[in-house]
């Protein structure tokens, strides 16, 4: 598969922040960790990954702006172009050891989404995708999971962490689809649990209280492998509300639908 000149581009800074994250996760014990609010945890890894992609991406393309989640916004001259970048996706997971997390990068032009690649370097899985171009993990075109009843599929969620809202409504969310479908996975790193959507590996997807950087290029992901992506009124608002539900086109309607029910308690 020939990459274009841009995702060769996001390729070169994941790459290269992927080996400095599987550094620091070999010596996990080793890195200044610190909490930015209860249970929100960042790290030296999470810092080092930014400035590697933030250093490599304004090296290939100078002058875009930026949106990166430790970071915050940074103004370009180039403000047609605005890179997204959760530098590492899934910092509890990492700092427990546990091989699930990522780098993900979108790329914006004119607010529309054009580009997007998260990368486990743990498992040297690389999904990219292209607006009208398709998706990808390493070589290979991705589709979404053709399952059409709830009952047969597996859907990621993400769980509020201590010091988040939204609690509430996350048990009667859990509630309404645990008792319809065939089983629920949290994983912990949403921008990975997205690929896995657009992978077919997972068949949905929702979570509330999310970043842009945790969903723009999954979400993208999942679009070019055929799903759909919304926020939970079925618009297309989702970096902004930071609410998404996600899938094939029956899946994600349903489980749109199955999240609003108010069930009796079973
Ligand atoms: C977190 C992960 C997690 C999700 C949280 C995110 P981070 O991102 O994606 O799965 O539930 O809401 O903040 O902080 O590890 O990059
Ligand atoms: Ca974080
Ligand atoms: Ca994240
Ligand atoms: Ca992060």
């Amino acid at each position: 598969m020939a990459r274009s000149a841009i995702i060769n581009v996001m390729v070169q800074a994941a790459v290269k922040a992927g080996r400095s994250l599987a550094r620091d996760f070999g010596e996990v014990q080793n890195l200044q960790v610190s909490l930015k609010g209860p249970g929100d945890y960042v790290s030296q890894a999470d810092r080092r990954a930014e400035e590697i992609v933030h250093t490599e991406l304004a090296r290939a393309r100078p002058g875009y702006a930026f949106l990166m989640e430790e970071s915050g916004a940074l103004d370009g001259d180039d403000n047609q172009h605005r890179w997204i970048v959760d530098p590492l996706d899934g910092t509890t997971n990492f700092l427990h050891g546990i091989p699930l997390f990522a780098v993900s990068i979108a790329l914006e032009r004119q607010g529309q989404l054009v580009a997007g690649l998260v990368y486990n370097p743990a498992m040297d899985e690389l999904y990219t995708a292209e607006r009208g171009g398709g998706a990808f993990m390493n070589d290979r075109r991705l589709r979404v999971a053709g399952r059409s009843k709830l009952t047969d599929c597996v859907i990621g969620t993400g769980i509020p962490h201590l010091g988040r809202g939204h609690h509430g409504n996350a048990l009667i969310e859990l509630r309404n689809v645990m008792g319809e479908s065939s089983g629920i996975r949290r994983m912990g790193a949403a921008a990975l649990d997205l690929a896995y959507v657009a992978a077919g590996r997972l068949d949905g997807f929702w979570e509330h209280g999310l970043s842009p950087w945790d969903m723009a290029a999954g979400a993208l992901m999942i679009r070019e492998a055929g799903g759909f992506v919304t926020d939970f009124d079925g618009g297309a608002d989702f970096l902004d509300t930071g609410s998404i539900v996600a899938g094939n086109e029956t899946i994600h309607r349903i489980l749109s639908k199955q999240l609003k029910k108010t069930l009796p308690a079973r």
